[in-house]
């Protein structure tokens, strides 16, 4: 997990929402073998937002195919307490988005003591003020980059903003937390999120969609590499 923390920023994290789930084991040590450094699950309970994807047996069949770190981006009602179980059943990153949060502090920390990294998402219409007070509780921030629910939409330019917002933040603070982005990133997006300060950055159609994920996946992280 250390790796997800500094050295290797920016890490490109494939979104396996888009994979052959007919084939799910196959398309997860296909992408390590592209050289996913860590993979990005989205779990959606058709509530929170339209479209309802897996859960946690899902979670723990790709926990059992990966060797790499896995992110688990939770867009779901209340995620309060179903969190823990994702942590308990060993993602290395829980994502919950402080929308959808009651008990905010107390679910982070949760997260955290379960050996997880905490991260709160924002979605587009949601600003960085809402994340500040619990910044020293968490391990990271995933902007949203799109509305959050499909893969594949275009991606929104504001996110740029609240990113290098962030980027501020986090030197002033003096608290290492990361920041990730997730929607839309492309060939043609990927530097603009880099230069302003994302170092998780979720691809999902730029590198499922295409037909050599290896090639894809090393365009992006080199135009991330050299806007960083
Ligand atoms: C959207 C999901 C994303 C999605 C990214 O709600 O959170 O992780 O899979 O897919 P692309 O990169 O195609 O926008
Ligand atoms: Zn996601």
């Amino acid at each position: 997990m250390e790796s997800l923390q500094s050295a290797d920023r920016p890490i490109v994290l494939p979104a396996l929402l888009l994979c052959d789930f007919g084939h799910l084991n196959d398309e997860v040590k296909r992408l390590e073998a592209a050289g996913a450094k860590a993979m990005h699950l989205d779990v959606m309970d058709g509530l929170f937002v339209p479209q309802l994807t897996y859960g946690l047996v899902v979670v723990e069949a790709v926990r059992r195919a990966a060797t790499v770190p896995i992110e688990v981006h939770m867009m779901v009602e209340r995620p309060d307490d179903t969190a823990i179980q994702y942590a308990k059943a060993g993602a290395d990153i829980v994502t919950v988005h402080i929308e959808g949060l009651a008990k905010t502090k107390e679910t982070l920390s949760a997260i955290e003591a379960e050996g997880s990294q905490a991260h709160l998402a924002i979605s587009p219409n949601t600003p960085v003020s809402q994340v500040e007070p619990f910044l020293n509780s968490c391990s990271g921030v995933l902007v949203m980059s799109v509305e959050p629910g499909f893969g594949g939409q275009a991606f929104q330019t504001s996110a740029i903003d609240k990113i290098q917002k962030l980027e501020e933040i986090r030197a002033s603070i003096g608290h290492d937390f990361c920041i990730g982005v997730d929607g839309g990133i492309s060939t043609k997006t990927i530097a603009s999120v880099a230069q302003a300060g994302a170092d998780l950055i979720v691809a999902g159609s730029a590198i499922l969609r295409q037909t050599d994920y290896a090639e894809a996946l090393r365009e992006l992280e080199t135009l991330a590499r050299k806007s960083k």
